[in-house]
């Protein structure tokens, strides 16, 4: 599969047939066009109550399956699956995007977990990020490839942030998001090289981010701090801790995505 269609080719034909043919596990793909908002969330949005009673959709995609949920005609994909059991470096980041794409979207809103970098961005904080590290980069374009100029979309930044005020939360208007491979969290000496370039790491933001910009769609990232970086401070950094965290964040999320849910742009 990934032989033939390593390359993004937006033909509604060759995607009927992917959808239609051997792979009798989905049916055939209808392809509405919806609203032009999407989002993809984290860990953090798992077991959200907007989701309870929101459909599971899937699709097949050049690049696999990809799951979405469709809330008020807008498509929401948990990147880490329906069960939360995908870890970050087994995400399939290209069909995520891709099946945005397809559906019509245009501006995505991400929500992204991170550890920060800095003493004065605490656990519990939120930031929304101006531009991002990745050294391990994924693309569309294996074959021909696009050189694009990647980029955070500042206006759907500004959405955010007026959202944020909306809502009243206290975050952090700009900063640098370094991206790690993951699973693995990061030892204290990467952590000490990249606080000198970034203020939150994580491992996720900057693969969707480049492929959302080769498809030519605006990306924005919320993130939620949810820890301080491995050695950034003398207590040690336990998985446990940072989800946690995650969970006390939740509603400050849930509230951001219903007003996500509500905007036109
Ligand atoms: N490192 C990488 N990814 C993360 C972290 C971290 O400290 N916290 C949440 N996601």
């Amino acid at each position: 599969m990934q032989k033939n269609f390593s390359e993004y080719k937006p033909s509604r034909r060759i995607l009927a047939k992917f959808s239609t043919g051997k792979f009798n596990f989905v049916k055939r793909a209808k392809i509405p066009l919806l609203g032009k908002i999407g989002i993809i969330g984290g860990g953090s949005l798992a077991n959200l109550t907007i989701l309870k009673k929101a459909k599971l959709k899937n699709i097949l995609t050049p690049y696999g399956k990809a799951f979405y949920y469709l809330i008020k005609k807008k498509p929401l994909i948990l990147r880490h699956g329906p069960k939360g059991d995908i870890p970050p470096h087994k995400i399939n980041y290209r069909a995520n995007i891709f099946t945005l794409k397809k559906l019509g979207v245009k501006f995505i809103f991400s929500f992204n977990s991170v550890g920060s970098l800095k003493k004065g961005i605490k656990p519990g904080n939120i930031l929304i990020p101006t531009d991002y590290i990745d050294f391990d980069t994924l693309t569309f374009y294996e074959k021909n490839p696009k050189f694009i100029t990647p980029q955070i979309s500042e206006k759907l930044r500004k959405v955010i942030i007026k959202i944020l005020e909306k809502l009243n939360l206290k975050f952090f208007k700009k900063g640098v998001y370094f991206n790690t491979k993951g699973p693995r969290l990061e030892t204290k000496t990467e952590i000490s090289l990249i606080k000198n370039f970034a203020d939150v790491v994580g491992m996720t933001m900057a693969k969707e981010a480049t492929l959302a910009n080769e498809l030519g769609l605006e990306y924005a990232s919320v993130c939620s701090v949810d820890n301080y970086a491995h050695g950034l401070i003398k207590k040690p950094l336990s998985i446990k801790d940072i989800r946690e965290n995650q969970n006390k964040n939740k509603k400050n999320i849930e509230n951001i995505i219903e007003e996500i849910l509500r905007t036109e742009i």
